[in-house]
C-alpha cells in the first residue's frame, strides 16, 4: 500500500513537471516580430544588397524564444503603389515597418496608416524631410550623410589628380568633367553632385563641366547617355564624376564598346562600394568609389526595430536631430579595395 502511494505522488510530479514545461515553452514561442520590409523598387543592387543584409541580421537575431518574419515588398517606383502595397502589410498584421520610400517627400499617407495601427516605421536610404519625420515620435530614420559621399568622391578625384598631371589631357591646366546624376530630386543626387564639385573648388582644382545627365541610379541608362556624351565631346572628356557606382559602371561600359584605349578614358568615380565596383577599382576601370555601408545600416535598422518591439531602452543610439541614424562612408581606392572585397 504505501509503495503504491509513493508511485502515484512519483507520477504526478512527473506530470506536474511536464505541463509546467510545456506552458512556460508556450508562451515563449508565441513572440514573433512580423517585420514589413517596403522597398522603393526591386531593381536596384545597392538596396537588394541592403535588403540581404537585413535578411541576415534578422535571421541572426532569432531564437527558441523569437521567430522574426521579414516580408519584402516592391514599391515598384510607384508611390500610390507602395502606399497599397503598405496597407496590404498592414492588414495582413505588422509590428514593425521598414520603409524606402518611392518620393521621399511623400510618406503621409504611409505614416498615417502606421500611426491608425501605432506600428513603428524605420524610414531607409531615402530621407524624408524633418518636418515629415517630426510628426510622430515612432518615425525614424536609418541612412548616411549625402554631404559626406559627395565630399570623399571629391578627395579622391583631388587627390588622382594632383598626383597625376596626365589627367588634365589637354594640359589647360583645367579638368573638364561631366556628371552621371541618379533620381531628379533625392537627397543624393541632390547633395552628392553640389558637395563633390564644392570639394575639388575648395581643393584648388580648376573646373569646367561640359555637361550632366541625369540616369536614375542605373548602369544601362548611364551607358546610353555617356555614349552620347563621348559622341559630342570625345575625348575632351577628363573626369567623370558619377552619384552611385551603377551608372559609373555604365560610364565604363560605353567606353568599352567605343574601344577607347586606356590614354582616352577619363578618371570615373562612383559611390556604393558593390562587389562590381570593387573589381572595376581593381582592375583600375575605375579609379575609386565611396563605401556606403549597406551592413552598419541594416544591424541599425534590425537593432532598432528589436528593441522597438521589445520596448526596450534606446539609450545607446547615437541618433541626430532625435530620430535621424547616419552611418559613416568610407574611401575606396586602389590602395585599399582589397580589404572591402574581402567582406
Ligand atoms: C543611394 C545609392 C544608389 C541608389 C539610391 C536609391 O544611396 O547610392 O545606388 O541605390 O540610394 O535610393
Ligand atoms: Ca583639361
Amino acid at each position: 500500500m504505501r509503495h503504491y502511494n509513493k508511485n502515484i505522488w512519483i507520477v504526478l510530479l512527473v506530470m506536474m513537471a511536464l505541463l509546467s514545461g510545456c506552458t512556460k515553452q508556450e508562451t515563449e514561442t508565441h513572440k514573433t516580430l512580423r517585420v514589413g520590409v517596403v522597398l522603393y523598387t526591386q531593381d536596384d543592387p545597392f538596396i537588394n544588397a541592403l535588403a540581404d543584409c537585413l535578411k541576415a541580421n534578422f535571421e541572426e537575431k532569432e531564437s527558441d524564444d523569437l521567430k522574426i518574419i521579414m516580408t519584402v515588398r516592391d514599391g515598384k517606383n510607384d508611390q500610390s503603389e507602395q502606399n497599397d502595397v503598405v496597407q496590404e502589410i498592414i492588414d495582413a498584421g505588422c509590428d514593425v515597418l521598414c520603409v524606402g520610400l518611392v518620393d521621399r517627400t511623400e510618406p503621409s499617407d504611409i505614416i498615417e496608416m502606421a500611426q491608425t495601427e501605432d506600428i513603428p516605421v524605420l524610414f531607409f536610404n531615402r530621407e524624408p524631410v524633418r518636418e515629415d519625420i517630426m510628426q510622430w515620435d515612432q518615425l525614424y530614420y536609418v541612412g548616411a550623410e549625402a554631404e559626406q559621399s559627395g565630399s570623399i568622391q571629391g578627395e579622391l578625384a583631388a587627390d588622382l589628380i594632383q598626383d597625376n598631371k596626365g589627367i588634365d589631357r589637354n594640359r589647360d591646366g583645367k579638368i573638364q568633367y561631366v556628371i552621371l546624376e541618379g533620381e531628379a530630386g533625392h537627397q543624393d543626387t541632390i547633395i552628392r553632385t553640389d558637395s563633390v564639385v564644392e570639394t575639388l573648388m575648395d581643393k584648388g582644382i580648376q573646373l569646367e563641366k561640359l555637361s550632366y545627365q541625369f540616369a536614375d541610379w542605373k548602369r544601362s541608362q548611364a551607358e546610353n547617355k555617356m555614349t552620347q556624351l563621348i559622341d559630342q565631346y570625345g575625348d575632351e572628356i577628363e573626369l567623370v564624376l558619377s552619384n552611385n557606382d551603377e551608372m559609373a559602371l555604365g560610364a565604363v561600359n560605353a567606353y568599352d564598346k567605343l574601344d577607347y584605349t586606356e590614354e582616352k578614358r577619363p578618371a570615373i568615380f562612383g559611390i556604393d562600394g558593390l562587389e562590381d565596383a570593387l573589381d572595376a577599382v581593381q582592375q583600375g576601370t575605375i579609379q575609386g568609389t565611396v563605401y556606403n555601408d549597406k551592413e552598419g545600416q541594416a544591424a541599425q535598422i534590425a537593432n532598432l526595430a528589436l528593441d522597438l518591439f521589445q520596448n526596450n531602452s534606446l539609450a545607446q543610439y547615437n541618433f541626430q536631430d532625435e530620430r535621424y541614424i547616419f552611418l559613416p562612408y568610407q574611401k575606396v581606392d586602389a590602395s585599399n579595395v582589397e580589404d572591402y572585397q574581402k567582406q
